[in-house]
């Protein structure tokens, strides 16, 4: 499902009540939320939000489980990394238990960081389906999501929830969760504003399938929900379906 809204604070709005509402749905229906995050700046007015009030004193935050979607191999204390906006906007700021806090530190040893994320995944699901309550999601213009990027080898992967990728162009190490775990999540939302956005959106959405190229097409859920949270500029070059939410 394709929502307009009319900004990036709207559609932060809208972001942050989601979250809100999938974690109390999650933990009315089985004790826990676990949410993976999505880095980049899109997201930050959404988890400034969720730190203040009216959201801040309406989630159940001592069943909040944090992890994140991908991260960038550097230390939790440089500016690049999403661990760090994420903290600093938001988590740091709310009761969540710090232990139900997932942070990637993959600055000494990507590929190790991967596995070492994988276990830690492994173990909060302990033998269930890997079933993220919610996965937020960004989309880069060449049409990457988390740290799926068009040419890394992880679009191909199928078994393995976690992976290092190396950006040659930045000469710079990531390690991101894979599609196969993305796709089962419960809900899987993309944040998407600005009209640098709006070709790639428009490929990613109503181009053809073409997921070596456009990374962000790999996320289909297998059960679950897919929406895209847009804002207008974004949407400018989509045509149809996508529903105008008011503000
Ligand atoms: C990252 C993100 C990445 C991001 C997109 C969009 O670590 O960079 O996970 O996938 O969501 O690149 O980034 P912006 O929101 O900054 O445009």
């Amino acid at each position: 499902m394709i929502e307009v809204y009319p900004d990036l604070e709207s559609l932060s709005r809208a972001a942050a009540a989601l979250l809100v509402e999938q974690a109390n749905l999650a933990v009315a229906a089985r004790g826990r939320f676990s949410v993976a995050l999505a880095g980049g700046a899109t997201p930050r007015r959404t988890y400034e939000l969720l730190a203040a009030p009216p959201l801040a004193d309406r989630a159940p935050w001592d069943r909040v489980h944090v992890f994140w979607g991908d991260e960038r191999c550097v230390p939790l204390t440089d500016p690049r990394s999403n661990a760090r906006l994420a903290k600093e906007a938001w988590l740091d700021r709310v009761p969540i238990p710090g232990h139900q806090i997932h942070p990637l530190n993959c600055a000494l040893d990507p590929a190790a960081a991967a596995r070492q994320y994988e276990v830690q995944l492994r173990e909060f699901f302990a033998g269930q389906p890997p079933i993220l309550d919610l996965v937020l999601l960004g989309l880069g213009q060449d049409g990457h999501t988390a740290s799926l990027f068009p040419g890394t080898t992880v679009l191909a992967e199928t078994e393995r929830w976690a992976a290092a990728v190396h950006l040659t162009e930045a000469d710079l190490y990531r390690v991101t969760l894979t599609a196969p775990l993305i796709n089962q999540a419960a809900v899987v939302a993309f944040l998407v504003a600005g009209d640098a956005k709006a070709g790639v959106l428009k490929e990613v959405l109503h181009g053809p399938r073409d997921p070596a190229r456009l990374p962000a097409q790999l996320i289909r859920p297998h059960h679950g929900e897919l929406r895209w949270l847009v804002d207008l500029t974004a949407a400018s070059s989509l045509t149809r379906d996508a529903s105008p939410v008011q503000a």
